[in-house]
């Protein structure tokens, strides 16, 4: 898949084979990094239909963290839903999130991440992609030396008791493999070293015009897979008015076999 190639969802409406349906998204997710999923209906198409549909599939991985703590507990789905009680939290804020790898901070995080879509925003909240092969491209061109810093010097991201020290590219004979989360940087990084963040960040953050971010709207019932470490994600900011007016369910998942994928 190329930045020009349009994101078309996987649609479909037979709900009586939801293993079928998980081999599908896993392959469309080796193949181009992400699978955007659209049933015909949302009816029956929540989370209790997609752990059936992956559990011949892989081994889930728990996913959640205390809303409080950021420690991760034992849950194995996490909701992402707009809650006015925790605006400090980009879980239960509703504002933009930078682009980021979830499992920055996390040694061994699983392959795949995914997002169920419960209820949408009233607008807005679409959720956001850039592709790291399109990331080295444009930082090639456009900042190289940001591009060798980010390939050559560790980071260290550390949360809720996790710590892992990383450079944010890693380029490898299976391709191009992502961690970053500037809200996951440790405190006290040499200044040389939160310069180059911060450089990153203000590349990604100025770069909706030229750089290929894809955009996808989740609507209920929808769910998106990715690659953590192959994309950058992020969101738009929404409109919700009451508790729970956008709603989500995040899963993790480590699939059987080889099916990690890249160019
Ligand atoms: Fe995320």
């Amino acid at each position: 898949m190329t930045m020009n190639d349009p994101l078309l969802p996987i649609e479909f409406s037979d709900l009586s084979s939801p293993a079928a349906i998980g081999r599908q998204v896993l392959d469309r997710c080796r193949a181009d990094g992400l699978a955007w999923v659209r049933p015909a209906r949302a009816a029956g198409v929540d989370r209790t239909f997609w752990d059936e549909a992956l559990r011949a599939h892989g081994e889930r991985v728990a996913i959640d963290e205390d809303v409080m703590t950021g420690e991760p507990n034992d849950g194995l789905w996490s909701t992402v839903a707009y809650d006015p009680a925790h605006p400090g939290t980009f879980r239960h804020s509703r504002t933009a999130q930078p682009l980021h790898t979830d499992g920055s901070y996390v040694a061994d995080p699983p392959e795949i991440v995914f997002l169920v879509c419960r209820r949408a925003a009233t607008s807005g909240g679409a959720t956001l992609f850039l592709d790291g092969r399109d990331l080295v491209l444009a930082l090639g061109t456009q900042r190289p030396s940001l591009l060798a810093a980010l390939v050559h010097q560790p980071m260290i991201f550390a949360k809720g008791g996790l710590r892992v020290q990383a450079p944010v590219i890693t380029m490898g004979n299976d391709g191009v493999r992502l961690r970053w989360n500037v809200h996951a940087l440790a405190d006290g990084l040499a200044p040389e070293v939160r310069a180059i963040a911060t450089e990153l960040c203000d590349f990604l953050g100025s770069g909706s015009s030229r750089l290929p971010i894809r955009s996808v709207r989740l609507e209920a019932g929808d769910a998106v897979f990715f690659h953590d470490d192959r994309l950058l994600h992020g969101r738009e900011a929404f409109n919700a008015d009451h508790p729970d007016g956008r709603f989500l369910w995040k899963g993790g998942l480590r699939p059987h076999g080889d099916t990690r994928g890249g160019p």
